[in-house]
C-alpha cells in the first residue's frame, strides 16, 4: 500500500522528520514525502494512507498545510487511511504559565489536521502525533527521529 507524506517545513525539522518516515516505510513498501508547495491533486492517485506534517506555529498548522487541506474535494479520502503529525517546541522545558495556559487551550497542529483528513473523508489509522524540536529551529530532540520512524509503521 503505497503511502504519501505531505509536509511543510520552516527550518528544516519537520522535512527531517518527513523524510525519516519515508525512508522508514521504503524499508517494506513504497512511499514519498513531497513538500506541500509541490503537491497536486493527482499524487493522491493509487495511495492508501496519507500522511500530513506542518511544524506547530502559533498552535496551529501552517497556512500552506492548512490552505492544502482545504483544497481537498470532499469526500476525495474516502476509502484512505489518514495520519497527521507537528514537530513543536518542548512547552514543559520552556515552563512559562501564559504560554502553558495557551498550549492547553489552543494545542498543536496535529490535532485540526487529523481533523480537516476525517472532514474529507479519510479514516485516521493512528492519534495524531507531535514530535519534539530544541528550541526553535531544532535540531530535532535526540531520540525523535527514531520515534518518528516507530509511528509511521501501521
Ligand atoms: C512564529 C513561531 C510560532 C511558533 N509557535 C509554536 C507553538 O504554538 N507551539 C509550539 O509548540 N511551537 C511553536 N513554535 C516552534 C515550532 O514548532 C518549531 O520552530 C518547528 O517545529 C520547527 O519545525 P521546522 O524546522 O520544520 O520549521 C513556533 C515557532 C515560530 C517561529
Amino acid at each position: 500500500m503505497k503511502t504519501l507524506i505531505v509536509y511543510d517545513s520552516v527550518f528544516g525539522n519537520t522535512k527531517n522528520v518527513a523524510l525519516a518516515m519515508e525512508e522508514s516505510l521504503k524499508e517494506n513498501g513504497e512511499a514519498a514525502a513531497v513538500h506541500v508547495g509541490k503537491f497536486h491533486l493527482g499524487l493522491l492517485e493509487g495511495v492508501g494512507v496519507l500522511v500530513v506534517g506542518s511544524p506547530t506555529r502559533g498552535f496551529k498548522p501552517t497556512k500552506e498545510i492548512a490552505g492544502f487541506l482545504d483544497k481537498i474535494p470532499a469526500g476525495r479520502l474516502g476509502g484512505m487511511k489518514v495520519m497527521a503529525f507537528d514537530t513543536r517546541s518542548d512547552v514543559k522545558k520552556i515552563d512559562n504559565k501564559i504560554l502553558n495556559f495557551m498550549v492547553k487551550r489552543f494545542g498543536y497542529a496535529a490535532e485540526p489536521i487529523g481533523d480537516k483528513l476525517v472532514k474529507k473523508g479519510g479514516k485516521l489509522a493512528k492519534s495524531p502525533e507531535g514530535f519534539i524540536v530544541s528550541d526553535t529551529e531544532g535540531p530535532m530532540v535526540d531520540g525523535e527521529i527514531e520515534r518518528a520512524k516507530n509511528w509511521i509503521k501501521l
